[in-house]
């Protein structure tokens, strides 16, 4: 039986299939260090757990409001006046499963069929899905080498009568990067005077390294907001990746939208993650701290490792729990690159292409300060073997 259009244009999330290798590996028994996640290794504080057990026994297990409840869609909106400064009402809010669901909510309620929507480039990977499956054209517009920082000229370029949003991710998944408010401030004009709508993806907001400070688009002018969905989970910064909640504040009209359509997807987010959301916002906030310390420890640790390594070209992740090295002067084949090294040294990474940039490969550190030593070893080995 024939399967749709859509669907043959969608190919599986390039990273779960590292995983499901990975996996398959680690069950076969071979010692394998990945470097492929994308979620927080540690555990979700008990807190949480605990308000999510309460409430099961106190039979929060019916369905909810599509959008979600209201405390915790003031929880969210209370965190991003704490973190942003600007103040949404309840109503500009919208609970989904997971900052994914509310960024493909949003874009299917931004746009009509053959719309084009731009993605920055090195991107995520599933942002150019979400275009296609609302029936979009994504586009793409490179970031600036090497250090991906966004190139307003070449964007304006990009923008046409057919454009209809821009996704902007900061800190972002894959590169690490974290724009400026100055770079921020030049695309909201960008925005304003093309009247298209700004998506910005913040669920590493919490992770930013040294020097460096997290801004967001909807906060660098008075008008930008109106046009602006700021998109946020717990997914990363509770460690809540399987719970599957995350928030989106915006206009009213578009908010009311995305509920219509979030009704009829998925009725609403699951009850009982909820609460556990309800937990994590409003409750004790010291695990965020230590997570915090571990990742800046690991990421000083692996910057000064692959700092050392011959041909690795690299610029230090300034946010999230990534680093995104060029390798192409080693091999410039970055699936060949990450299967010789996974077969041989049985070390995983993602290559670049996976996220619109080959020649790279992404290099997550969500995992131990032993695993990412180990795997630094196993990486050193491999490139000595290929230099000799
Ligand atoms: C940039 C970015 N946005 C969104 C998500 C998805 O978040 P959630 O698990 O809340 O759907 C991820 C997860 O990898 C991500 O890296």
């Amino acid at each position: 039986m024939n399967l749709s259009h859509l669907v043959q244009s969608i190919p599986p999330s390039p990273t779960l299939e590292i995983t499901a290798k990975v996996n398959a590996k680690k069950e076969a028994g071979e010692n394998v260090i990945s470097f492929g996640a994308g979620q927080p290794d540690f555990d979700t504080p008990d807190n949480i757990k605990e308000a999510a057990h309460k409430a099961m026994l106190d039979g929060f297990t019916k369905y909810t409001a599509a959008t979600g409840i209201t405390p915790l869609k003031q929880a969210a909106a209370n965190q991003i006046e704490n973190s942003l400064g600007l103040k949404y009402e309840t109503s500009q809010l919208i609970i989904g499963n997971g900052a994914k669901q509310v960024l493909a909510t949003a874009i299917m309620a931004c746009c009509n069929p053959g719309d084009e929507v731009i993605i920055p480039s090195p991107y995520w990977v599933s942002y150019p899905e979400m275009a296609k499956m609302a029936g979009a054209k994504p586009v793409f517009v490179s970031l600036e080498a090497p250090t991906f920082d966004l190139d307003i000229n070449a964007l304006e370029k990009a923008i046409n009568p057919r454009t209809r949003a821009i996704i902007i991710n900061s800190p972002s998944n894959p590169t690490g990067r974290v724009f400026s408010e100055e770079s921020l401030a030049e695309l909201a004009e960008l925005v304003i005077k093309h009247q298209i709508w700004a998506i910005t993806d913040e669920v590493y907001d919490f992770l930013v390294y040294g020097e460096n400070s997290h801004h967001s688009i909807a906060a660098v002018n008075p008008e930008i907001k109106k046009q602006t969905l700021v998109v946020n989970a717990v997914s990363k910064k509770y460690s809540m990746t399987g719970w599957r909640i995350g928030y989106g504040a915006g206009p009213k009209d578009l908010i009311g939208a995305m509920g219509r359509i979030q009704g009829h997807y998925t009725s609403n987010p699951n009850s009982i993650a909820q609460k556990g959301a309800l937990e994590a916002l409003n409750g004790d906030q010291s695990s965020v701290e230590i997570m915090v310390k571990a990742f800046t420890e690991r990421r000083n640790y692996i910057v000064k490792r692959l700092g050392k390594m011959p041909g690795i070209k690299l610029e230090e992740p300034q946010g999230a729990f990534y680093v995104f090295p060029y390798i192409g002067e080693i091999e410039p084949d970055d699936f060949g690159f990450c299967n010789d090294l996974l077969e041989e040294q049985g070390v995983a990474l993602v290559p670049g292409s996976a996220f619109g940039a080959p020649g790279y490969v992404r290099i997550s550190f969500a995992t131990s300060l032993e695993e990412i030593a180990e795997g630094m070893d196993r990486m050193e080995e491999f490139l000595k073997d290929r230099e000799g």
